[in-house]
C-alpha cells in the first residue's frame, strides 16, 4: 500500500477518480495528504469529504520556490509520503522536491506529448485544428511537461465535437488512465526513467 501525496490547482476531478479508484479496491494506495496551492480550489472540499489532510500554500507568501517546497517537504515526511501525484497542480517542481522523490514524481497531461505541453494543452491542439487527441502520465522532471513517458490514451474528435465535449472525453480517459497507470507503477516498481526513451 503506497502512501501518495496528491498536488492540485482545481476542481481536483482526477483527485476524485484516484479517491475513489482506492475506495474500490482498484489502485493499492493511501492518500494520505492533498497540497493545494489555490486554498479555495474545489479540490480543498472533495479532500475534506474524503477525510484528507489538506496542505494549502500561497507561493507569494514565501520569498522563494525552495521555502515553500521545504515547508511541503517536511510535511512529507511527516507522514511518510513514498510518491507524489500531480493532478493539475500548475506549478514547476524545483529541486527540493524532485531531489527528495527521485523518479517518484508523476504527472498527467491533457495531450499527447511532447505536442501541447503547458497551460490549456486542450485549446491549444484545438487552435492547431488537430484530429487525434489524448493524454499523457509521465514521469516529472525540472522541464515544463518534458519527463520520460509512462503510458497514452488516444481518442479521435469527430469533426463536429465541441471543447465541452473534447474535454469531456480528455477527463473520462484521465480517470481511467491515471489510476491504472499508478496501480501498475505501484505494483511493478518504478522503473529508472533514465531508460526509457523520449
Ligand atoms: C486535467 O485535465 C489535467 O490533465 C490538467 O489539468 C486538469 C485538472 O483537472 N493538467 C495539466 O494541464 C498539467 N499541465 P482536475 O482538477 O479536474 O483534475
Amino acid at each position: 500500500m503506497k502512501k501518495i501525496a496528491v498536488f492540485a490547482s482545481g476542481s481536483g476531478s482526477n483527485f476524485q477518480a484516484i479517491v475513489d479508484a482506492i475506495d474500490q479496491g482498484e489502485l493499492a494506495a493511501k492518500v494520505e495528504l492533498l497540497v493545494c496551492d489555490k486554498p479555495n480550489a474545489y479540490v480543498v472540499e472533495r479532500a475534506q469529504k474524503a477525510g484528507v489532510d489538506v496542505l494549502t500554500f500561497q507561493a507569494k507568501e514565501f520569498s522563494s520556490k525552495e521555502a515553500y517546497e521545504r515547508e511541503i517537504a517536511e510535511k512529507l515526511a511527516e507522514k511518510e509520503i513514498e510518491w507524489i501525484v500531480l493532478a493539475g497542480f500548475m506549478r514547476l517542481i524545483g529541486t527540493v522536491l524532485l531531489t527528495k522523490y527521485q523518479n517518484r514524481i508523476i504527472n498527467i497531461h491533457p495531450s499527447l506529448l511532447p505536442a501541447f505541453p503547458g497551460k490549456d494543452a486542450i485549446g491549444q491542439a484545438i487552435d492547431y485544428g488537430v484530429k487525434i487527441f489524448g493524454v499523457t502520465v509521465h514521469y516529472v522532471d525540472e522541464g515544463m511537461d518534458t519527463g520520460a513517458i509512462i503510458s497514452q490514451q488516444v481518442f479521435e474528435c469527430e469533426d463536429e465535437m465541441t471543447r465541452d465535449a473534447i474535454e469531456e472525453q480528455i477527463h473520462k480517459i484521465e480517470h481511467q488512465l491515471y489510476p491504472s497507470t499508478l496501480q501498475m507503477l505501484f505494483t511493478a516498481g518504478a522503473k529508472d526513467p533514465s531508460l526509457q526513451q523520449k
